[in-house]
């Protein structure tokens, strides 16, 4: 099924957002804190806290391969996917993220089924 994103902009251009030297910014979202990280010319968005125990994702790094590595006890998570690709079974919350030539926007799915309709 395909899904439905709502896009909120988040910036006007990437340079705007404020990243961190570990090129992860903090944004927040719809009353959510979450983390944009930067890799390539690419960017991610995905979730404040780690899914494993709530380490600071935001105050790991990103990794060569464009995995956000956790603080704590450093489980990595793909950016893009969500996977976390050292192997414990745990999974990031992520959104898509679009470079657009009118500003940075960040997909998140409409929970609300009355949302579609009313549309
Ligand atoms: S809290 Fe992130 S790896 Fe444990």
């Amino acid at each position: 099924m395909e899904r439905k994103y709502t896009w909120h902009k988040i910036a006007d251009h990437i340079n705007e957002l404020d990243f961190a030297a570990n090129n992860i910014a903090v944004i927040e979202l719809k009353g959510k804190k979450i983390c944009v990280g930067k890799h390539r010319e690419a960017a991610f968005a995905f979730a404040y806290k780690c899914p494993h125990a709530g380490g600071i994702l935001a105050d790991g790094y990103i990794d060569a391969l464009g995995n956000v590595v956790c603080p704590l006890h450093r489980y990595k998570y793909n950016m893009e996917n969500g996977r976390n690709v050292s192997g414990e079974g745990y999974y990031l919350k992520h959104w898509p993220v679009e470079l657009r030539e009118e500003g940075v926007f960040v997909g998140m799915e409409e929970s609300s089924g009355l949302w579609n309709i009313f549309r």
